[in-house]
């Protein structure tokens, strides 16, 4: 099904659309009282962003909001999804809401609505605000009741315009890569820290999700990025455990409390080898387990599993792996060297689909980093690699809803170049690609390509 020529035609309500964060493509760190988030804080650190790089200008999004609204429209998008910075709303991340912060979105979100153009809010994609970090972060119980304030104070100001709200954006990357590996922001390498995020940021999931129920929000969500993980041999049972823990660590651990109405007892088991469960409280589980309208999946590549004696594990990405071997992805590879399979894409879907009926979901990211060159004349970039991918990927998200799963969009991930977290403007993920010296926009091949897409609701 996956890498055939044969047209297909999605669902006449399947929505299509592009996806973008605020840290990675705003710019105006300073501007309108925007206080510091932790990554500012992490990317100003010598040695953890590539050459330095930081999201003080990123794509100048925060100026150049109209041009680029213009361009989702020129594509045809029906729906944009961006996340809010919580230091523009809340510089200091609780007490008096900042409205200048709050006046960027709501002049975005009246220009995607005049464009026809669904708004889909995250409220969390990364940059907490610093003052909160310097209190704990995500490992205080505080921030989870913090970030309801927050969202509240969002709802009200943007609820009588947008529809769909999601809370946080892959909670796994926020505790696991800021909390356990290090590697983004805020850069602790603590377990028991990395343990007590994943709790906080579900039960800051919860009381969000009741905040903006109680205020009126009809379509609540969150998108996650749930593992697509095989055992390096189909056969042998001890590979067939290592995939179960990586799943327990990067998928279940979520999506069994938000879905399931609670963590299953083998989690609680690995996690209590790290830090005790008195930071998990009676009826934090009713509340993290509070219904959902939507579930966002975020897929890029699949994981490979395979136990051997004496392998370190995913390290602090996967505390309590050891004896795991992560096996080095296998070409074809993205310019990030991650594996491109899209037949992973389906198996994800399918098996959400199986483990947790009765939630639709949706492709909140999926796309690809290539070394993307802009041609001499300046005038465009030939991505036929993205192309290909994006392709595959759109492939098999439409075998997966033709096998029954209630899969209800697409969002590519990314509208343009951006800050690419670690790898800083080093990796470009745009379906547009953006010179960051002059901050001229250029749509890709794949955006030609996407546009067509979206016109056509299919393929060929
Ligand atoms: C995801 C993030 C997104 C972007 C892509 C490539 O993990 O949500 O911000 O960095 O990866």
């Amino acid at each position: 099904m996956t890498n055939s020529n044969e047209p297909v035609r999605f669902p006449d309500s399947f929505i299509w659309g592009a996806a973008t964060a605020s840290y990675q493509i705003e710019g105006a760190a300073r501007e309108a009282g925007r206080g510091p988030s932790i990554w500012d804080t992490f990317s100003r650190t010598p040695g953890k962003v590539h050459a330095g790089h930081t999201g003080d200008v990123a794509c100048d999004h925060y100026h150049r909001y109209r041009d680029d609204v213009a361009l989702m429209a020129e594509l045809g998008l029906h729906t944009y999804r961006f996340s809010i910075a919580w230091p523009r709303v809340q510089p200091d991340g609780t007490g008096p809401v900042n409205p200048y912060g709050l006046d960027f979105y709501d002049r975005l979100v009246d220009e995607l609505r005049g464009r026809g153009i669904e708004p889909i809010i995250t409220l969390y994609h990364w940059d907490l605000p610093q003052t909160l970090e310097d209190r704990g972060g995500w490992t205080n119980r505080e921030t989870a009741e913090a970030f309801a304030e927050y969202a509240r104070a969002v709802y009200a100001r943007l609820g009588d315009r947008v529809q769909t709200w999601t809370t946080l954006n892959e909670p796994w990357c926020s505790a696991y890569l800021g909390y356990g590996a290090g590697v983004h922001a805020p850069g602790r390498t603590d377990p028991a820290a990395t343990f007590q995020t994943v709790h906080h940021l579900l039960l800051g999931h919860g009381l969000a999700n009741q905040a903006l129920r109680a205020a009126g929000a009809s379509t609540v969500g969150i998108t996650v990025n749930p593992t697509s993980a095989f055992p390096a041999d189909p056969a042998s049972e001890a590979d067939a455990k290592a995939v179960e823990l990586v799943e327990d660590l990067q998928n279940r651990i979520f999506l069994d409390p938000i879905l399931r109405g609670g963590y299953p007892q083998r989690i609680l088991d690995h996690v209590s080898r790290f830090t005790s469960l008195d930071h998990i409280r009676d009826g934090d589980e009713k509340i993290i387990g509070e219904p959902i309208d939507l579930l966002g999946i975020n897929y890029y590549s699949p994981t490979y599993l395979a136990a051997r004696d004496g392998a370190p594990g995913g390290g602090g990405a996967f505390p309590g792996t050891e004896g795991i071997e992560f096996i080095a992805p296998e070409p074809p590879l993205t310019d990030m060297g991650w594996q491109i399979q899209p037949s992973g894409l389906t198996a994800l879907l399918s098996k959400l689909g199986r483990d947790y009926p009765g939630v639709p979901m949706i492709i909140t990211e999926n796309g690809a980093a290539f070394p993307d060159q802009l041609h001499p004349a300046g005038d465009r970039v030939d991505d036929s690699d993205r192309v290909a991918y994006l392709d595959g990927h759109l492939r098999a998200a439409h075998a997966a809803i033709a096998a029954g799963v209630d899969l209800r969009g697409y969002l590519v991930w990314s509208l343009l170049d951006n800050f690419e977290w670690s790898y800083g403007y080093d990796k470009r993920f745009g379906i547009v690609y953006v010179d960051y010296l002059t901050q001229r926009r250029v749509p890709k091949a794949s955006a030609r390509w996407y546009q067509e897409v979206i016109r056509r609701n299919g393929i060929g």
